[in-house]
């Protein structure tokens, strides 16, 4: 991968691509759809990071089909697939970690103690490897885009981020490798979700800046489903995570959420400026 870069970089060719964990759905492609027209090169990785998965986590069933993974990518324009091994990326005695602090501890960083530096290593090394010109993640992940825009600001990565909209089901729910982990009544009740950032949304529209009257609500959308516990609900600054309880700047309202054993995730991006004129960005 050094070698065949080396020699696109020297060719002035543009390099984009997509970090992933494989098991591709549409909310994958769609980045891999950006993407294609803003490089002349559109690499996929697909590997699933164990450095950023905890001791009790699924790393060992998370769904893996590489095989279909790569006809998707393929048939969507992607020109390479990176597809390292664990054993080349973290030989034995690895030491070396990347932490943007902070940012890293709040929200889903809270419960999953370590995640984000997983995150922030694995796609540091993805970067020295490949070099890309761009990147681009989802805001699904948001938490992550943040971070990762963090992290090539602070060490200086002559990478551009792009964030991608959330891709979601037709009922709502955002795309997720882990959804297919649900049973048929957690399908079901994986929906509040959306649900739950819906109402918010509509709050907000109709005046509401309060922000524990919203994340109220939008708890007791998700307590309506018996088999979902309530990770958090949190209304937060987008660029330092801190709670704001009034509903003004750049916020992210953001929620995770067990349904059975499953941890989904899912947030809408409001913009409220001085004169309270609210943009809401709800992919
Ligand atoms: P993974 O969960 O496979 O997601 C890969 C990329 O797809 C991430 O940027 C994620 O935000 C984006 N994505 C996931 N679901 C999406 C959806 N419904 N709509 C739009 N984009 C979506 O995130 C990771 O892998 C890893 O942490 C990684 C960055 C690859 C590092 O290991």
């Amino acid at each position: 991968m050094q070698e065949y870069v080396r020699d696109l970089h020297r060719s002035g060719k543009i390099i984009g691509l997509v970090p992933t964990m494989g098991f591709l759905h549409d909310g994958h492609l769609s980045l891999v759809d950006i993407m294609r027209s803003r490089c002349d090169v559109l690499v996929m990785s697909i590997y699933v990071n164990p450095t950023q998965f905890g001791e009790n986590e699924d790393l060992s069933r998370y769904p893996r089909d590489l095989k279909r993974d790569c006809s998707l990518a393929y048939d969507h324009g992607v020109d390479t697939i990176f597809h390292p091994d664990s054993g080349d990326l973290y030989p034995e005695n690895y030491k070396t970690y990347v932490t943007v602090e902070d940012l890293s501890s709040k929200l889903c960083g809270a419960s999953r103690p370590g995640h984000f530096r997983g995150v922030t290593t694995i796609v540091s090394k993805l970067f020295n490897i490949i070099r890309p010109d761009r990147a681009i993640f989802g805001q699904k992940d948001a938490q992550q885009a943040l971070i990762l825009q963090r992290m090539v600001r602070d060490l200086h990565f002559p990478v551009e981020i792009l964030v991608g909209p959330i891709t979601r089901e037709d009922d709502g729910l955002a795309m997720s490798s882990r959804n297919t982990y649900l049973s048929g009544s957690e399908r079901t009740q994986a929906t509040a979700l959306h649900r739950g950032l819906t109402r918010a949304k509509k709050m907000v529209e109709s005046g509401e800046t309060d922000s524990n009257i919203i994340i109220e609500e939008i708890r007791s959308v998700l307590q309506e489903q018996p088999d979902l516990r309530v990770d958090y609900a949190a209304v937060v600054n987008l660029e330092n995570l801190e709670p704001l309880s009034r509903i003004e700047g750049p916020v992210l309202i953001a929620i995770a959420a067990f349904v059975g054993t499953t941890r989904l995730i899912d947030n809408i991006i409001i913009h409220a400026d001085e004169t309270n004129i609210i943009k809401i960005q709800d992919s």
